[in-house]
C-alpha cells in the first residue's frame, strides 16, 4: 500500500480541484456505528426500515427511539484522525489556490467538528429538528430527547431533520455537490459502501469528466474496478499519511 499512498498523496499536492464523498465508515472510529455490515442493525432492524417516511407514519416512536440512541452516540462521540486530516487536506489545497469540497453522506456534524469548512451535507443533519406539518425547522442538540416523540408548537410532529428513503436530497446541496464532481481532478470515496443512490452517483459524475478516482474503505465497493487508487483499511489509519 505504501507505494499507492505515496503516489496519491502527490497527486494531491498538485491537484488545483479535490472533491471527497465521505460515508459512515469515516465516523467508525469515532464509536459511531455503520449502517451496513457488522452492527449495523439495530434491535434487528436495518435502516432501510427505519429511515423512511413510511417507517416514521407508522412508529413515529420506534423510529426517534433509534435517531436518538444514534444522537446518543454521537454526542459523545468526537473527530477522529480521518476527519481532521480531511480539514488538513482543504487547507492545504486552500494554499496552493486550489477548490476543495467535502460531499458527506453523514449527518453527525463531526466534519464540521474537526474544522472542514466547505461541507456539503447530502443527507441532511441529525441535530435539527423538522414538523412534519408546519415545516418549521429547530436546532435540539438535547440528548436524550422526550421519551414520546416530541412535538412542535403548532402541534404536528417532529422529525429529524434527515433524509430518507425515498426523499429527495437537499437540491442546492445537491447541485453544489454535482458541480464539484463535474470539476474534480481527484475524487475520494471515503468510508461509504457507495451503494446509496444518488450519493453514489457522484462518481459516476466525477470518473465521466475525467477525475480520477481513488477509493479508501474497510472493504471492497462497486466502484474499485473504477479506481485510479485503491486503499483498504481504516480511514482513520490512511487519510494522515496523504498530508
Ligand atoms: P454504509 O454503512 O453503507 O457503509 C460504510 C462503509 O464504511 C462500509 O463499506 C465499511 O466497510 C466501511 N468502513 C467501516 N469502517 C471503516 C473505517 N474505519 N475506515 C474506512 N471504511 C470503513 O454507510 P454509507 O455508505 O454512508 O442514508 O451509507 C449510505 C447511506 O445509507 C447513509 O447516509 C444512510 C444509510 O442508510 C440515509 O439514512 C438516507
Amino acid at each position: 500500500m505504501g507505494e499507492i499512498l505515496e503516489t496519491l498523496r502527490e497527486a494531491l499536492q498538485q491537484a488545483k480541484s479535490v472533491a471527497v464523498l465521505t460515508g459512515a465508515g469515516i465516523s467508525a472510529e469515532s464509536g459511531i456505528p455503520t449502517f451496513r455490515g457488522p452492527g449495523g442493525l439495530w434491535r434487528n432492524y436495518s435502516p432501510q426500515e427505519l429511515a423512511t417516511p413510511e417507517a416514521f407514519a407508522r412508529d413515529p416512536r420506534l423510529v426517534w427511539e433509534w435517531y436518538d440512541w444514534r444522537r446518543g452516540l454521537i454526542a459523545k462521540a468526537q473527530a477522529n484522525a480521518g476527519h481532521l486530516a480531511l480539514a488538513g487536506l482543504e487547507r492545504q489545497i486552500a494554499q496552493v489556490g486550489g477548490r476543495f469540497t467535502l460531499v458527506t453522506q453523514n449527518v453527525d456534524g463531526l466534519h464540521d467538528r474537526a474544522g472542514s469548512r466547505n461541507i456539503r451535507k447530502l443527507h441532511g443533519d441529525i441535530w435539527l429538528l423538522r414538523c412534519v406539518g408546519c415545516g418549521r425547522e429547530e436546532r435540539n442538540e438535547q440528548v436524550p430527547l422526550t421519551a414520546l416523540p416530541p412535538r412542535c408548537t403548532c402541534g404536528g410532529l417532529l422529525r429529524p431533520g434527515v433524509v430518507w428513503f425515498g426523499e429527495p436530497l437537499p437540491l442546492e446541496e445537491w447541485g453544489r455537490a454535482v458541480q464539484a464532481s463535474r470539476n474534480a481532478e481527484i475524487f475520494l470515496a471515503i468510508g461509504t459502501s457507495a451503494v446509496v443512490y444518488p450519493a453514489a452517483g457522484l462518481m459516476e459524475v466525477a470518473k465521466e469528466a475525467g477525475a480520477r478516482l481513488a477509493v479508501v474503505n474497510a472493504e471492497p465497493t462497486p466502484f474499485d474496478a473504477d479506481a485510479d487508487w485503491i486503499l483498504t483499511g481504516r480511514a482513520g489509519e490512511i487519510l494522515p499519511r496523504l498530508l
